[in-house]
C-alpha cells in the first residue's frame, strides 16, 4: 500500500484520551478524522448507553461493525479514533489491518484512565464503577498490543503534548 493511503487508527482503554489526541493529531498533521463513537451515535441518531441498556452490548459491538466498515470504506478521514472496545473483536481487528492501517496503542496506567472516565461527562456503560473497569482494563491489555505500534503515555505530558510525539515518532515514519 502507498504511504499516502494508509490512515492511523488509535486504539487503547477508555479514558486514556483517544478522542482528544485523535483531534490534536488531526491538527497538526492536517488531515481528516472521525471519532467512530460519533460516527455512530450520529448515524444510528441514538447515543452508545442507549443502544447498550436497550439492546444489549452484542447488538452494540454489532452496530460498531457496521459503522466502522462505513468509516473505512466510505469515508476519507486518515486518522480514526475507536471506541476502547472496537479493537477487541477480531472482525474489526481484520476489517483495520485489510485497509492497511496503521494501529497505535495508546496506553496508561489504569488510574489515569479512570481519573479521567471518573471526571469526564461522557457516560460509559461498561466502566460504571472501578471494579468492573479494572478487570475490563486488564483483559484487554493482551488485545491491545496487537496493534502495531505501541504508545506509552507519559502521565507529564498533556494530550496536545501526547499528539505532538506521535505526529513526530509515528505519523511521520508511516505517512509522509
Ligand atoms: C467502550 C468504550 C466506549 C464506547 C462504549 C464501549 C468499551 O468508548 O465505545 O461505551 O467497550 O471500552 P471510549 O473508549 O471512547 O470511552
Amino acid at each position: 500500500m502507498d504511504k499516502a493511503d494508509k490512515r492511523i487508527v488509535l486504539t487503547g482503554f477508555m479514558g486514556v484520551g483517544k478522542s482528544t489526541v485523535a483531534r490534536h493529531l488531526s491538527y497538526l498533521a492536517k488531515e481528516k478524522k472521525l471519532d467512530l463513537d460519533d460516527f455512530l451515535e450520529k448515524e444510528e441518531k441514538r447515543k452508545i448507553p442507549e443502544i447498550i441498556e436497550t439492546d444489549g452490548l452484542d447488538f452494540f459491538r454489532d452496530v460498531e461493525t457496521r459503522n466502522l466498515s462505513k468509516i473505512l470504506d466510505e469515508t476519507n478521514a486518515r486518522i480514526i479514533s475507536l471506541g476502547g472496545g472496537a479493537w477487541t473483536t477480531e472482525k474489526n481487528r481484520t476489517l483495520i489491518k485489510d485497509c492497511g492501517c496503521v494501529t497505535v496503542w495508546l496506553e496508561s496506567t489504569f488510574d489515569h484512565c479512570w481519573r479521567n472516565i471518573s471526571f469526564s461527562k461522557r457516560e460509559r456503560p461498561l466502566a460504571k464503577n472501578k471494579i468492573q473497569a479494572r478487570k475490563l482494563f486488564d483483559e484487554r491489555q493482551k488485545v491491545y498490543c496487537l496493534a502495531d505500534w505501541h504508545f506509552v503515555i507519559n502521565p507529564g505530558l498533556n494530550s496536545f503534548e501526547v499528539a505532538k510525539q506521535i505526529a513526530k515518532e509515528i505519523f511521520l515514519a508511516e505517512i509522509h
